[in-house]
Formats: C-alpha cells, structure tokens, sequence
C-alpha cells in the first residue's frame, strides 16, 4: 500500500494519505536549533542538546503528539479544522491534503470548506529560531473571516527528564507573560533580579518566546490547561472552538503559547503569516519578529536560500540509472539521511530522546563516509576532530563528550571517564574504523597533505594524521587475545556480542587486515619503506593466522570467546552463520575467490529474505553464551537474527567489489525505502529513509522496520552504492571506474564533481554483463584499462565506460 509519492524534480516526498502507518518525519534546522517535524505536524524543538535544551514537548511512546499545531476556524459557522490532518483530524472525506517533506523544511498543504492552506515549517540557515508560516486563501465565492492559531506547548523545563517526570519541582518554575505580539515563557522567571545571565544555583533564567508576525493578535493563551480546556484534546481546544483564547497566562502551571489573529479574505483572496519561536529575550524576539512583518516575501526569501545549501551538496553527484528508487536515493535520501546523521549523530529522533550526552566513536566515524563524495570539506574537519579524540595509545574514546577538548581529556583507564560517560573500556573496532574514512577523504580529494596535518590526541601529546592511524595498528597490536588475533575488549561493531576482554572477534581482525592494508598503501606512497616492511610482516601474520583459525570450511566464524569457545561455526545450533564476517572478509581483501564464492553464496542462501539478509542465523535462544547479549531481544530483532541494515551496505559493496552486480543490486533493492513505497504497510517506516534494523522472519512482524533515521546504514548503504554499484573508486591518483549492476541496465551517467574538475560519465552495458571492462574513452582518448589517472583530467571530462 502507498502513502506518497517521491517528488525528485522538488526533492521532496509527498505523503497523500496523512494516516501513515507511524509517524514520517523530516529534520530542520541543525542541533545548533533542531526541530523534528511529523507529516501530521507531530514533534519537538531544542537547542543545542534533545535531552538539555528541550523547547517543546513531545510525548515519547503515544501516537505522534503534540506539535506544531496550526488552527484554521471559519468564524460564520464555527466549524474549525487544522493546517495538517491533525490534531483536528477531520474526515477525509473533505479535507484533502498533503504533506510534503523537503530538504530542511516541510509543507503541509490542505483544502477544507473552500479554504485552502499552506503551512511552512523550517529553520532559516544559520539561524536559532522556527518558522511557522501560514498562508491561506480563500477559494470559495463568499468573503470568509477566518481566526488562524497556533500553539506551541513549552516544555516547563529544558531537560526533558525533569519535564516529563519531576513534575513536583518542574511545574513551578515556569510562567508565560504576554507582550504586543508575542507570548513569553520564562523558567526559573524569580532569578530576573540576579545581574543578567548571572547564575544562581547553576541557573540562569531560560526565556523562549512564541511570537506572531503579518497580523495583529487577537487573543492569546499562555496556560496549556486553558487553552485545551478540561477533558478536551488537542482535537478540538476550548480556545480553538470559541474563537477566544481568553488572554490567561501560566504560573504554576504548564505553560504553551497559543495566538490568534483575525483574517477577512475576499473570494480569491490570500493572505500570509509567520509563527515564530525560538530561545530569547523579549526585546530580541520583537526585534526578530519585526523583521518578519511582510511575511510572505521573508519567508521566500529564506526558503530559497535553504533549497540552494541544500541543492548545492547534493549536486556534487548526480545520477540517472534506469532504476527510479536507485536514482531518488542516490541523488536526495539516502544522501540527505547521510547527512542528518552526520549533523545530529543519534541525537534526536521519534526514538533517541536527545539523552545520549556525546558522540559515538564508531558510529560518528562512519557516518562520515556518507558525505565525503558531496562535501569533503565538511567531512574533514569531522575526520580532524574524531582523530583528536584518539587516545595517545591509538584507541578511540568510546564517547566523546559535546564538551570534548583534545589533549586535556581522561580516558576509559581513568575512573572518572568511566563514570562520567557510563563506558567502562575500549571496544575493539572504534579506531579501525578510521582507516576506511580517511582513506576515501585522501582518495576523493588527493589531499595527501592532510595526513601531514598535526592533531592532538585526546589526552595529552599530539601526531600527524599518519602517526594517529600508525597508533592505531599499535593499539590493537598491543591488545592482542590467546590466538594472537586483536582481542575482543568490551564490544566490536556488535553492541550485543561480549566475546570477553581476552576475546577475538573475527570481524575486527578482518577489520585490522584492511587498516594494514590501507596504511601500507599510504607508507608506499610517501616512500615510507621502513614502515612498509613492517606493515607487510604484519599483514601476512594477520592474514595466516586470520585464515588458519578463521576459515570454518564453507564461512568465516564470529570469533572466539574468553574461554576459546568458537562462536559462529557450522555445528552450533544457534548463530551458526553470521553475515558480517563473510561481507568484511571480501571488503578487508583477505578472502580468495573461492572463499569469497562459497561465503557469499552461503548468505544468499541461508541468510538473504525479501527484505534484506539477516544478522546471523538461527536467532539466539536456547544456547546463548555468556556474551551474547541479543539473546534479550525477541528473535528477528536488532542484533538477535533481526535485518541489521547497516550490514546490507556491507553486503552491498561486497558483492559489487566482487563483479556481483545483480546480488549487489539486489540488496540493495530489498533493503532500500524508496523500493517499498508501495509497502508502507509492511515497512512502517518512512520510505525515504533508513532504519536501524528490519524485524527478520523469525519476527510475527517479519518486514517491518525500526528506528528511523539516525543511523550508521545510511553512510554505508550510500558507500556501497556508490562505490560499490555504481563503481566510482578513487584513490590517492585517479579514479578507478568499476560498476556492478543488474545485467539489464543498457546504460546510465553520472555527473559527478571530482577534484574541482566536472565529470559527465556514461556507462553503457550493450552485452548485458553485471561488471567487468571493454572499453574506456577520456575526452576521446581510449585508455587501456578502467583507471583514469588524474593527469588525464581537465576542467570537463566526457567519458564513456563499455562494460
Ligand atoms: C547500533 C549502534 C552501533 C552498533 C550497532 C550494532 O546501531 O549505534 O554503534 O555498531 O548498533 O550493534
């Protein structure tokens, strides 16, 4: 079943029927001031932290309320209705409407009893403040006067904990006042005889405002409670329905801002206003909304200027292949989901309340490999900061604080770092994950210099960006378990496999392979022989021993446990083959082909279902070991034999390293959102975007996905595709053209930006092979093998790729 459909030439999905399996949100604005917008106008606002600068209230675990509510009321006959489906909710009947979720702003479009409404909600670029902009139009034949209202419901607290559970102090903090235009929200309001922003008690007063602009008020209502009236609902607020919000205000009671202001519309007649919230004082929000007086013009104004940031990263690569779901998350989405998780990490989303009080090692490092082909600029000072957050020793930090402050930080063998972040070790795969980001922002850019570039570690002393990935190979080198391969530590990849500190896990050793593989390949090129010696001795060990203890026959294990125990072999009855450890062995470039061959075929076979492979498989039940943590899950969920998708990115690229372009694509297809559009019901997620994991058929809701949005599959779904499907490989030199794909595909371009120079790529496939090479032609020279040197290249490339 659909609910909508993709827009590519607006870059915006259109959700049409506004009852959507689970809510389907869009981001705006940046943690700086973030917003999450549902298509029934469902979420929440903040500055700089979910779970500390919470603005508004959003109630967790209950159906996508409250909002950003816009009221519509026909003052003739009192009938009132909103500017999205809900609150009000009226009968589809008659109201129609649309929703339609673009880049860094949302349009909910509706049409009821000759009105019709458009409402904008977005965060102006480099701004700490919302837009709610509001235009409506009479398209009946009568005059109409319409009351227009909107309502913000405050948080009585920042913290979003203390809001929602230490009511007996959070409730009395908080009071609304009303000035000309605008409501104003005041906790902790008793402290304003203190200096200016002096702190008493490690508080300052917090003021938000709640303003309108292109309109007069007509009444206002600062009281939640009053607003609603008792035992009503945001469907249908006392206020709304009268036409009066009764000017109260809040003391002592959960405070909202809710202003209403009076338009007379001739037949045809529009008229636009702007709703605006946001974290200031009075005076600078009146300044604020005095800028917004012609609201209509600002507004455009501003949303053109959003469109071209947006348009402008997203550009660097286009592509036309004859695959629409292919095309519209390769151009948009899953580039658009790459760079949400890359601003926000795990911050805040329907799922994440914002609590998580740093970031993620592994995860923040990966997801910058989703946006190094559109914006490398943006992932290297990502890559610089991540890297000063290595230990001395080459680990990473498992959290870094928001605080973070490089060379001055404690690390997890200190007590304090220990209890201040909850992470009581290093995990075995955060510094590997390193090797792979810098190596495609040094491939993509040829910026060889950077791994010159001197960075602080994280505690104390400091090294160039060579050095910190040299301390890398140490850190595990000097971590290694009984069998010599790097040792389990608290965790790998898998949050919920603990194969014990003394561990080892075949996924990191494949993981510590590639990394000696990708530094050995950056010491050759700076002439670093002594290095390269030593990286060659390193591989081949790792390589034989990874090989001998590794290789069960027909798969690769999981790894081993503490106690030697082999996890992941064929005769164990649960979690016998596991989906990583095969995908990672072709990626890393240890596993001969016909390992690769026999792997490969094993997932396809055993693992693979419609809508993606699962993590490892028979779920844990019965035989779990001490460390396998899944076990807690139900069975086909998240890491318990669920549809990982992250993985599938992997899953992806290896195939496609492989010359597998009909399984590549195929996995693709079964993971990707936008292919199930017309699955809404099964999927329940957004189409547009990833989630974290798909229940697997050991599930009762085999199909369905979860956790949307902030997730580590988009950079390696968008990797895999990229690199992997499409074939656009650089490297320190050039840019290897490799693609894998359905053997039907004729042909397809590319237009991709590379190194300040433009390249208009097409690939034609007159044979129908999934890969391989017959021909390259650069600017009308033909080159003797897929590799374009960069020498080759000028300001503008035509080249022609015959598979
Ligand atoms: C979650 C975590 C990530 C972990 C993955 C697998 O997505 O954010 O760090 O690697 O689960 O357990």
């Amino acid at each position: 079943m659909k609910y909508g459909y993709f827009d590519d030439l607006q870059r915006e999905y259109v959700v049409q029927r506004p009852d959507t399996p689970a809510p389907w949100v869009n981001y705006l604005g940046s943690p700086e001031y973030g917003a999450i917008v549902s298509n029934n106008a469902g979420g929440y606002s903040f500055a700089k932290s979910g779970a500390n600068g919470r603005i508004l209230r959003y109630v967790f675990n209950q159906f996508d309320q409250p909002g950003r509510y816009l009221y519509l009321r026909d003052n003739a006959s009192g009938d009132f209705w909103s500017a999205s489906w809900q609150p009000v909710g009226k009968d589809l009947e008659k109201y129609h409407c649309e929703c339609r979720h673009g880049m860094g702003y949302t349009r909910m479009l509706a049409e009821y009893s000759g009105i019709q409404s458009e409402a904008v909600y977005y965060v102006p670029k480099d701004s700490a403040h919302e837009v709610w902009e509001l235009t409506v139009t009479n398209r009946s034949t009568e005059r109409r006067e319409l009351t227009l209202t909107g309502y913000a419901e405050f948080t009585n607290h920042s913290n979003y904990e203390q809001d929602q559970v230490n009511l007996q102090y959070s409730l009395f903090i908080s009071r609304t006042l009303f000035d000309t235009n605008r409501i104003m929200q005041q906790i902790h309001g008793n402290l304003d005889a203190q200096a200016a922003d002096e702190m008493v008690d490690g508080k300052t007063v917090t003021e938000r405002f709640f303003g309108l602009a292109g309109a007069q008020v007509a009444s206002y209502c600062g009281d939640k409670d009053a607003f609603l009236g008792r035992y009503h609902t945001y469907g249908n607020p006392k206020g709304v329905a009268a036409g009066d919000l009764g000017n109260v205000l809040s003391y002592n009671e959960n405070s909202c801002g809710a202003l209403s202001c009076v338009v007379e519309l001739e037949p045809g007649e529009s008229r636009t206003v702007a709703f605006l919230l946001g974290m200031k004082p009075s005076a600078k929000a009146a300044e604020l909304l005095q800028g917004y007086r012609n609201a209509a013009d600002r507004c455009e104004k501003e949303l053109k200027e959003l469109k071209e940031e947006w348009y402008g990263r997203l550009d660097h690569l286009r592509v036309d292949t004859p695959d629409p779901a292919f095309n519209t998350m390769i151009n948009t989405w899953n580039a658009y989901n790459c760079f949400i998780t890359f601003v926000w990490s795990r911050a805040a989303s329907f799922i994440y309340c914002g609590l998580r009080n740093g970031y993620g090692y592994r995860d923040t490092v990966q997801d910058i490999q989703g946006i190094i082909h559109l914006e490398p600029e943006m992932a290297r000072e990502k890559i610089r900061f991540m890297l000063s957050a290595q230990v001395d020793n080459g680990g990473g930090l498992p959290l870094v604080k928001f605080t973070h402050n490089p060379g001055h930080e404690d690390t997890p063998d200190d007590a304090s770092y220990v209890a201040e972040t909850g992470h009581p070790a290093y995990r075995a795969d955060d510094a590997l994950w390193l090797f792979p980001t810098v190596y495609k922002y040094v491939a993509e850019t040829g910026d060889k210099e950077f791994l010159d570039q001197v960075i602080p570690f994280a505690n104390r002393d400091e090294g160039t960006v060579y050095e910190h990935l040299k301390r890398a190979v140490q850190f595990s080198l000097a971590h290694l378990g009984p069998h010599g391969l790097p040792a389990g530590l608290y965790a790998d990849w898998n949050d919920c496999l603990r194969l014990g500190a003394n561990g080892e896990s075949t996924f990191v050793a494949l993981q510590f392979y590639y990394a000696l593989r990708i530094l050995k390949y950056f010491a050759e090129d700076r002439g670093q022989q002594e290095d390269c010696r030593w990286l060659e001795n390193e591989l081949e060990e790792a390589g034989k021993k990874i090989q001998a203890l590794c290789w069960d026959g027909d798969r690769f294990i999981r790894g081993f446990t503490e106690e030697g125990e082999r996890i992941g072999a064929a005769q164990d009855p649960e979690a016998n083959l596991w989906l990583n450890p095969q995908s990672w062995a072709v990626i890393s470039g240890l596993a001969s082909e016909e390992q690769a061959d026999e792997a490969m075929r094993k997932v396809f076979d055993r693992l693979n279902t419609p809508y993606g492979a699962v993590l490892m498989d028979p779920p844990y039940h019965a035989h779990a070991f001490d460390g396998a943590l899944a076990v807690i899950y139900n069975p086909g969920t998240k890491e318990n034999a669920g549809i990982f998708s992250q993985s599938q990115g992997w899953l992806i690229l290896a195939e496609a390293l492989l010359g597998h372009g009909e399984r590549a694509f195929r996995y693709f297809t079964e993971n990707a959102p936008a292919a199930q559009n017309d699955r809404a019901e099964i999927r329940r997620l957004e189409p547009y975007c990833y989630g974290q994991f798909t229940e697997g058929p050991a599930s009762k809701h085999f199909g369905r996905s979860q956790v949307h949005w902030l997730t580590g599959t988009a950079s390696t779904v968008m990797v895999g595709c990229v690199e992997g499907i499409l074939g656009l490989r650089p490297d320190l030199n050039g840019l290897r053209l490799a693609p894998a794909v359905p053997k039907q595909w004729k042909s397809f371009t590319m237009e991709k930006d590379f190194r300040g120079r433009k390249l208009h790529i097409r690939v034609e496939n007159p044979n129908g092979k999934e890969s391989g090479f017959t021909s390259l032609n650069v600017n009308g020279q033909e080159l003797a093998s897929n590799y374009i040197p960069e020498k080759l290249l000028t300001a503008e490339n035509e080249i022609l790729l015959v598979l």
